[in-house]
């Protein structure tokens, strides 16, 4: 029978190099887009998908995270003094409730693989997703509600899939694909940031996963791949052949936050969508008379 999907995890352990100095003493996955921070969304995500179950693989330097998803006894009592209500009650609705919340500490940041490998007491024997808080999706439907619907469906393990320029392949997880079925795509091969010539295609594994736990044992090896890291994507692919695996194309606008680019477009792209913000950024722009 196809289980269902009740636990996250979500990899924070990384050193957000990319955004030094901003993430010397702050992580990477704190970062705010407009006024949230980006493991915010994730959370949310999750929630939106039905998630019950929010596991964080941190690391040194990782706690502002922990009080992120904690209550503010301080600040709550000064909000409700200064008759703050709605401020205050966006800030609680976004605690998940005590006892979903569990963290584990990824001591050496070895790679994505080691840092899901890191979860694998907290998740046991089920189906999980993984969610990487620097990817952001904008989406109608929540990204991942998108793809348990989908793996509800097929079962095995699923990634979610986009198009990329045939010189960007270098940058992500590409797969090899099989038959196509709306916005599902067999995966038959994996390879991490293929050169442009040898990528099998140009459709690239965007952070959301949905994995079957065999994965643990394809991880416990810690094998090295692209940078010398322990790489999600290899174990990934030593599991191709065995439980049915899908690629899904998502309905939505994905942002790569751990770049600096791509983080702006998403302030701008969120900023945008907010009616108290819009007027004055489009005023902006067009006084930069670009
Ligand atoms: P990245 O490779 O984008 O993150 O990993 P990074 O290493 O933190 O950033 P740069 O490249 O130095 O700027 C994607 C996700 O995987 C997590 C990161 O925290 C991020 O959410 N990650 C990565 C870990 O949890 N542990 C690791 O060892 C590596």
């Amino acid at each position: 029978m196809n289980r269902p999907v009740r636990k996250a995890v979500f990899p924070v352990g990384g050193l957000g190099t990319r955004f030094l100095p901003a993430t010397k003493a702050m992580p990477k996955e704190m970062l705010p887009v407009v006024d949230k921070p980006l493991i915010q969304y994730a959370v949310e995500e999750a929630q939106a998908a039905g998630i019950e179950e929010f596991i964080f693989v941190t690391g040194r330097g990782k706690s502002a995270i922990e009080n992120h998803f904690d209550r503010s006894v301080e600040l709550e009592a000064l909000l409700a003094e200064k008759a703050k209500g709605d401020v205050l009650k966006e800030l609680l609705g976004s605690v998940p409730e005590p006892g979903q919340v569990s963290y584990t500490r990824q001591m050496d940041p070895l790679g994505l693989g080691h840092a899901v490998w890191c979860a694998r007491y907290l998740v046991g024997d089920e189906p999980f997703a993984v969610l990487l808080a620097d990817d952001l999706i904008k989406a109608d439907t929540s990204c991942l509600k998108q793809m348990v619907d989908a793996q509800a469906e097929t079962g095995g393990n699923m990634i979610a899939l986009m198009d990329v320029p045939h010189d960007h392949t270098s940058r992500y997880g590409i797969i090899a694909p099989g038959t196509v079925n709306g916005r599902l795509t067999e995966v038959t091969g994996l390879v991490e940031k293929p050169k442009p010539a040898e990528a099998p295609s140009t459709q690239a594994v965007v952070g959301r996963y949905i994995l079957q736990p065999e994965v643990f044992k394809h991880l416990a090896g810690q094998q090295k791949g692209a940078g010398g890291e322990i790489q999600l994507t290899d174990a990934l692919a030593r599991m191709i052949g065995g439980a049915p695996f899908h690629g899904y194309r998502f309905e939505g606008t994905r942002f790569d936050c751990g770049d600096k680019v791509g983080f702006f477009e998403a302030n701008l792209a969120f900023a945008l969508e907010r009616e108290d913000l819009r007027d004055g950024v489009i005023a902006f722009i067009k006084k930069l008379g670009l």
